[in-house]
């Protein structure tokens, strides 16, 4: 991807997660599976250590459950409430906005939102339509399936990669966007093609026994669709001017297959190891009906009278036998007191909020800072993407300052649709937030038609865009924490000394998705648990 760089936590992201079953524990685990006494093995792969309150745990002990304020009604807050709530705790959630979710953010028709220039912007999507500003796409492993599993909210799949989606890289020549399919046959055909031949002519020689090449051999046939002396010529991976039919139309393949020169001046190939990535692979999926259901359905099972909305927290003081929060709401100064704080803000907002829990704790605080990511909601009269390009859902990668254009993976062959006419990051999208609304759509719109012709302009109907850096109470799309949430300047909140503890994604390894916020709450609610045991 153009702007791989500034995609959250790539440089410590790695393969080697470690979320795979490892030795001793992994066979435990499975064995005591098979014998119906601890998770399976695939259960225990997604999240090994949480173990979840219950009732009993309290009538057990003869100790009565605390009374918890949380700050931040986001997933990591609501998570916080909804698993202490398992064992009876008392919580009471205070969130800014007038709504629960925090980043979880799906925008419809009527929702109005005022960024901090003041700018305000109401959508006008159709009945049914929808846009997730926020969080889109949930992979396999995450917990957020587990929860949404629990909760009751149903799935659809997510189209992530689509074979007949576009790619588009204009600053390498490219006049008209190329298939994904197209772009992947001529680039792992000519890899194949020139891989085949340096075997052949002894390059591993050094590396490989005659067997190991003789296989490598067939497998690069096999993987470029080689043909003759080993060599690429194209062939139907590459799709169809004319699709095949009916006898007497067998098709007429795409022409025109360029050189290995060609393909690799175009720079298509840097966009298929997004589809490896352990976070990004299909299949991927998304809640029926918009990212939000998953909140809802956490305030729902929380219950809204324990959650206040529009309240803004001013000061967190730790009285060494409690926890005192204050805050604002509907213009008046209120405080709750309780037993502990989970404080559950983004780190950038929390550095913000006046409190006495120490030095370390601001300084962790303020050397994470916040990212910038935007989205743009185009709807459209007509599904022409469908119609047309016979692409259903997925997504077009481009060099322009759009980086990536979203198929929605909903509503296939209705009336309408909305299209994700940018999702960015970093400098693009804060270019795309200093314009008006009616700019950003104008740009986005000047990018798209050159991708898809006129009707991305003739046919669009409205327009909803969204910038995480300008959102009040935000400020961010997700955060940088130099070093990883592990690193010893975290330690206070990774292991507060008070009674108050820390949770949200920009305290885990998957910073910028929801399963970092649900696991982190997770740990939050086990130490806090653990303490009161104790106490
Ligand atoms: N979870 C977000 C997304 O899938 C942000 C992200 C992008 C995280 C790329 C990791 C890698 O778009």
């Amino acid at each position: 991807m153009a702007q791989t760089h500034s995609e959250p936590g790539t440089s410590r992201r790695s393969f080697l997660r470690n979320v795979g079953l490892t030795g001793g524990a992994g066979a435990m685990f499975a064995t005591m599976g098979a014998l119906g006494l601890a998770p399976t093995a695939q259960a225990a792969q997604r999240e090994q250590s949480f173990r979840p309150l219950s009732a009993g745990d309290f009538t057990l002990t003869g100790r009565a459950a605390a009374k918890v304020v949380i700050v931040g009604g986001g997933i990591a807050g609501l998570t916080t409430a909804y698993e202490l709530g398992k064992a009876g705790y008392d919580c009471t959630v205070l969130e800014a906005r007038d709504r629960t979710g925090g980043r979880n953010f799906t925008v419809r028709g009527g929702d109005t939102t005022t960024d901090l220039h003041g700018t305000r912007q109401t959508a006008r999507f159709a009945d049914g339509h929808y846009m997730n500003a926020g969080p889109a796409r949930i992979p396999q492993w995450m917990v957020t399936l587990d929860y949404c599993r629990e909760l009751g909210v149903p799935l659809e799949v997510f189209t992530n990669v689509n074979a007949d989606a576009y790619l588009y890289n204009e600053s390498a020549g490219m006049t008209r966007p190329e298939r994904y399919r197209t772009a992947k046959a001529d680039v792992y055909g000519y890899v194949s093609e020139l891989l085949a031949k340096a075997t052949n002519k002894g390059a591993l020689d050094g590396e490989l026994t005659a067997d190991d090449k003789e296989r490598l051999v067939d497998f690069l046939e096999d993987w470029g669709e080689l043909g003759d002396k080993l060599t690429y010529t194209g062939g139907e991976r590459r799709g169809y001017t004319t699709v095949p039919a009916a006898a007497g139309t067998p098709g007429v393949l795409l022409g025109d297959v360029p050189t290995a020169s060609e393909v690799l001046a175009s720079g298509v190939g840097r966009y298929f190891s997004f589809e490896f990535g352990f976070d990004q692979a299909m299949l991927m999926f998304q809640p029926v009906g918009g990212m939000d259901q998953i909140p809802k359905a956490l305030t729902r099972a929380v219950g809204a009278r324990r959650v206040r909305t529009g309240a803004v927290v001013s000061r967190i003081t730790d009285t060494g036998h409690g926890v005192s929060v204050t805050y604002t709401q509907g213009g008046r100064t209120k405080v709750v007191e309780a037993d502990y704080c989970v404080a559950a803000l983004p780190p950038n907002i929390l550095a913000k909020v006046p409190h006495n829990l120490g030095s370390g704790v601001q300084s962790a605080l303020e050397a994470i800072t916040p990212s910038s990511a935007a989205k743009i909601g185009l709807e459209y009269k007509s599904r022409w993407w469908e119609l047309d390009h016979g692409i259903y859902g997925g997504i077009t990668e481009t060099d322009q300052d759009v980086t990536h254009i979203w198929h929605p993976s909903y509503g296939y062959q209705g009336e309408r649709g909305v299209l994700i006419g940018y999702y960015n990051y970093g400098d693009d999208a804060d270019s795309y937030a200093e314009l008006t609304p009616q700019g950003r759509e104008k740009r986005a719109v000047a990018a798209g038609v050159k991708i898809y012709g006129e009707k991305y302009r003739t046919e669009l109907a409205s327009s909803f865009s969204h910038h995480w850096r300008q959102t009040p109470h935000l400020e961010a799309a997700w955060h940088n924490t130099p070093g990883g949430p592990d690193d010893v300047r975290y330690k206070p909140l990774n292991e507060p000394t008070g009674r108050v503890w820390f949770a949200g994604d920009w305290l885990s390894h998957t910073d910028a998705w929801q399963h970092g916020a649900f696991t982190s709450a997770r740990k939050a609610v086990t130490a806090l648990h653990a303490r009161v045991l104790s106490s």
